[in-house]
C-alpha cells in the first residue's frame, strides 16, 4: 500500500472539514441554555461558546490551507466550476459571518437587548452551517457547471 502526500492532504482536508462543522451543532444547545442562565452560568456558557467558535476558525484556516496545497499539487485547476464556487462562497462567508461571529461574541457583555445578540448568534450559525454543507456538496459531488 502506498500512501501518497497527495493522500495525507486529503485526509487532513477532510478531517478539517469534519472539526469546522460538527462543533457548529454544540453552539446551537448551549446558545439556548445562555438565553435562560443567571449570570455565572451566563460566563461559563461564554466561554464554552468562545472555544468552540475559535476551534471552528482554526479548522476553517486549515481547511483552506490544506485545499490550497491540494489545488497545487494535485491534477484540479483552480478555474474547475466547483473549485471556483468553493472559493466565492469561502470568501462570501469569511468576509460576512466570521466577522459576525467575532463582533458578536465582544460586544455581548455591553449589549443592551441580549436577547437580540443571541438571536444574530444563532441565525449566523446556521447561515455558516448552510454554506458549509453547500461547499461540502460540492466538494463532494463535483459539479461541472461550465
Ligand atoms: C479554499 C477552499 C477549498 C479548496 C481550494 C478545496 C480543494 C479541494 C481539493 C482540490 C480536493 C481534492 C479532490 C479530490 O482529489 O478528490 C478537495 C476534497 C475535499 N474537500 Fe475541499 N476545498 C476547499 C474547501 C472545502 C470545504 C469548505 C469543505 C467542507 C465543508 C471541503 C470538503 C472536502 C471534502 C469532503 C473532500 C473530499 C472529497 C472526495 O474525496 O471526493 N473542502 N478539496
Amino acid at each position: 500500500m502506498k500512501v501518497g502526500v497527495y493522500s495525507i492532504f486529503v485526509y487532513l482536508h477532510v478531517f478539517s472539514a469534519i472539526l469546522s462543522i460538527g462543533p457548529l451543532f454544540v453552539l446551537m444547545p448551549i446558545i439556548r441554555r445562555l438565553r435562560k442562565a443567571n449570570p455565572d452560568a451566563e460566563s461559563a456558557y461564554l466561554s464554552i461558546i468562545r472555544a468552540i467558535i475559535r476551534m471552528v476558525m482554526h479548522a476553517g484556516h486549515m481547511l483552506v490551507f490544506t485545499g490550497t496545497v491540494l489545488l497545487i499539487i494535485g491534477p484540479w485547476l483552480w478555474y474547475t466550476s466547483w473549485v471556483v464556487m468553493t472559493l466565492a462562497i469561502m470568501l462570501l462567508s469569511a468576509v460576512f459571518l466570521a466577522k459576525g461571529f467575532t463582533n458578536v461574541l465582544k460586544n455581548f457583555h455591553q449589549a443592551a437587548d441580549k436577547h437580540q445578540v443571541l438571536s444574530r448568534l444563532m441565525t449566523t450559525s446556521w447561515m455558516y452551517i448552510g454554506l458549509l454543507l453547500i461547499m461540502l456538496w460540492l466538494m463532494v459531488q463535483k459539479p461541472v457547471i461550465w
